[in-house]
């Protein structure tokens, strides 16, 4: 195999092979492979187990005369794009499958004819423009391949960017839309990706929800048609995550091929499977088409997000290992990238917007009596916000509530020892609020028609540069001082009536778009300004959790759901992509406020250590045992940390499958692994229960902290870890002793 070395003895290479006109990026987990087809287009041929390189793949590119239903170019009387596999593929000459882009040209249509006009090389990979995205730190650790495609007729340039990175089976892609014509042109559809599958064998899988049930897995089979998700609700959202994979049938999490998609994006998005009627899959990954109208003056230019690919044969735990991998060390940034997050408190479940500086510091001192290390103050603290109807836009104290200010306040906090963070929205503004009694026209919103409320507040037009920089002057504030070491930046509510009065007509179209610029650029500005804010995003918990969010803020709150059986499916499928120091989780109070359930209290810690980990209740309500339960729950997750949060996670036994769940983090080394096992309801007299593990070093020797058994590592993987009541250092059921809702966690320690 012709390779490429870098750095370190890691192959990676893009090649390109003159006589067929093919592209093969490879490294030595995976190939992609693309061609300038016949007519000049960019055809798909292949992504998958790394192939060998040789003189070209024009061999696998396939065409077949489709007969009497398929169109002919005039020219040639013989080709058509019908079901030919293609990267960039436009609507209405011939190919009747979803488009990839969608131009509206001066004269009305929308017909484009992109040819193949030249490719260059560069090691590393360049940013994106005003958007999140992947990076490589050294140059030797990707290679970015840039082609360029032209329409004679208008001018309209594309360049579509491929990276390959030195490991691992991701691509990163997206595209660059110049307007080298002289006419005004519309793009009203510019997917990041397209890319075209020769069969349809696959199973989609999607992650799914609502508010307070984020990122449950869902498995469907692909049928001849289209498969689709997306949100046009101007946020990511919890219904539908940025994310969907292809799962080759019997695929588990161990074992089989999974060809996976994901967004670098925090808005509108489509995503889909197009099976046509001669079996080959369009896969897609985008800005959402519905209203979006992008206006392309001559000179202009436009950056779509970027689509992040996984191939991996290593099952689902493989795909979501390289995501894991690549977020955490080369998405997210900053000085909290690759730092153990802080245990802390927040008092939103204990107090909702009912507290007094005097309330707060009582929780704050049990707080640091258990070792907790950041005290984070929620909504409440500023203007007239004393419940959800006042107050947003308005971000200075309220000294009723707190008459040190912030600043006093956190200046209390760190004399017990911990740090201070504050909850913030700053998107959303309540009309009761002096900010919208100054600029009702700072709002989204159609003049003469009837505007939707969500939570009793308005959202604010980000795609307006006075709106953000004003925002970003009461923010740096309130920072100034350097006493606020957090902050949780929240988003309640989706975006309606997506009008802006500082745009004409023709670009309106651009606002959705707009206001997503406008938030990464506030985010941007806050976080280089303040560089040692952790930021945690959270848009009604789970609601914009995706990967544009984590480029600039490391840790999102997964759910507004606490309770600890339901974050097991929460978190369980939010791993399938984001890595556990990106999960947001709390143990809080019961019964539990969001479905009144009473778990035990070493159940929701179990739960959340797979997570950043904190409390959300009123400590001084907890018993003295319990407070002494706390104590060593603290002390177990500053102990184990880094492992749950940075090591190698395994997805074992998934909670939408059966009452037991179970998934475990391994060391890089491999000589400490922590097992989370949780069972939902009790029962009496059950089978005997094992559950195979991963990753642990097979000739290593390891010692259970629970039974004390000692198993070898390749025992572990293959008869797997027992965990049959009574014989892990647990009750048996017989006894009594057991509940609904058990946990355990196994610490397994190589000991020689
Ligand atoms: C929604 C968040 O998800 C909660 O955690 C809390 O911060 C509230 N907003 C406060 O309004």
């Amino acid at each position: 195999m012709e390779k490429a070395a870098s750095e370190g003895g890691i192959y990676m290479n893009i090649v390109y092979h003159e006589r067929g006109r093919v592209f093969h990026l490879f490294n030595d987990s995976v190939s992609y492979i693309f061609m300038v087809l016949p007519h000049g287009g960019l055809g798909s041929l292949y992504y998958g187990k790394a192939l060998r390189d040789r003189e070209g793949f024009e061999h696998i590119f396939e065409r077949v005369h489709r007969g009497m239903t398929a169109c002919v170019f005039a020219d040639t009387r013989s080709y058509s794009l019908d079901a030919i596999r293609q990267e960039l593929p436009t609507y209405g000459s011939s190919d009747f499958r979803r488009p990839a882009l969608n131009v509206l040209q001066e004269n009305g249509s929308r017909i484009l004819d992109l040819q193949y006009a030249g490719y260059r090389v560069m090691d590393g990979k360049p940013k994106l423009a005003g958007l999140p995205a992947t990076y490589a730190e050294a140059e030797t650790e990707a290679k970015t391949l840039i082609v360029e495609v032209q329409d004679a007729l208008t001018g309209l340039r594309a360049e579509l960017l491929y990276t390959i990175f030195a490991t691992g089976g991701a691509l990163a892609r997206s595209v660059r839309y110049i307007n080298d014509g002289t006419e005004v042109l519309h793009l009203q559809k510019v997917m990041s990706m397209s890319m075209d599958l020769p069969d349809a064998d696959y199973d989609w899988l999607q992650l799914t929800g609502a508010w307070t049930r984020e990122r449950h897995i869902e498995i469907r089979p692909l049928t001849t048609g289209i498969t689709a998700i997306g949100s046009r609700r101007g946020h990511s959202s919890g219904q539908y995550n940025p994310f969907a994979a292809l799962l080759r049938r019997g695929t588990t999490e161990t074992r089989g091929e999974v060809l996976a998609m994901s967004l670098v994006y925090s808005g509108n998005f489509e995503m889909l499977a197009e099976v046509d009627n001669h079996g080959t899959t369009r896969l897609q990954a985008g800005i959402h088409s519905t209203d979006f109208d992008w206006k392309l003056v001559p000179g202009a230019q436009f950056q779509t997000p970027e689509a992040v690919l996984v191939w991996s044969d290593d099952g689902l735990n493989g795909m979501s290992q390289t995501y894991h991998r690549l977020y955490q060390s080369r998405l997210v940034r900053g000085q909290w990238r690759e730092k153990v997050r802080p245990i802390l408190i927040n008092n939103w479940e204990a107090t909702y917007f009912d507290f007094t500086e005097e309330k707060l510091l009582t929780i704050a001192d049990k707080a640091a009596e258990c070792g907790i290390e950041l005290f984070v103050l929620d909504d409440g603290w500023f203007g007239a916000r004393t419940s959800d109807y006042a107050g947003l836009g308005d971000w200075t104290v309220n000294r009723d509530r707190l008459p040190n200010g912030i600043d006093g306040l956190a200046e209390k906090i760190e004399a017990r020892g911990m740090k201070f963070g504050i909850w913030v929205e700053l998107e959303m503004v309540n009309e009761d609020s002096n900010l919208y009694r100054a600029h009702p026209d700072w709002v989204l919103s159609v003049p003469g028609r009837r505007k939707s409320l969500g939570r009793s507040q308005c959202v604010l037009d980000f795609s307006r540069k006075d709106v953000v920089d004003n925002i970003y002057g009461q923010m740096e504030a309130i920072l100034a001082s350097g006493k606020v070491s957090y902050v949780k930046w929240d988003m309640n509510r989706s975006i309606t009536e997506c009008w802006s009065h500082a745009l004409p007509a023709d670009r309106q179209g651009e606002v959705f778009h707009r206001y997503i610029l406008g938030l990464y650029d506030l985010y941007e500005r806050l976080t280089t300004k303040f560089p040692h804010v952790l930021f945690e995003s959270c848009a009604s918990g789970g609601n914009r959790f995706d990967p544009g969010m984590l480029y600039y803020a490391p840790q999102t709150w997964a759910s507004d759901n606490s309770d600890a059986v339901e974050r097991q499916k929460i978190q369980y499928g939010t791993s399938i992509c984001y890595p556990v120091s990106s999960m947001g989780s709390h143990v809080s109070v019961v019964p539990n406020h969001q479905v009144n359930r009473m778990t035990p209290l070493h159940t929701r810690a179990n739960t959340a250590y797979f997570g950043t980990f904190g409390y959300e209740l009123d400590l001084n309500k907890l018993t003295a045992e319990e407070i002494a339960e706390v104590k060593e729950q603290v002390a177990f997750m500053k102990k184990y940390r880094a492992i749950l949060q940075f090591g190698t996670f395994y997805r074992l036994q998934s909670p939408f499958e059966g009452n037991v769940t179970v998934w475990m983090s391994v060391s890089a080394d491999q000589k400490t692994a922590i097992v989370g096992w949780y069972r939902t309801l009790n029962r009496v007299n059950y089978r005997f229960e094992r559950v195979k593990l991963a990753g642990l070093l097979p000739d290593a020797l390891y010692e259970n902290s629970l039974s004390g058994a000692r198993c070898y590592g390749d025992e572990l993987m293959n008869y797997g870890l027992i965990t049959t009541d009574g014989t892990a250092g647990e009750p048996n059921a017989e006894n009594g002793l057991t509940t609904d809702f058990e946990s355990r966690i196994y610490v397994l320690k190589a000991v020689e």
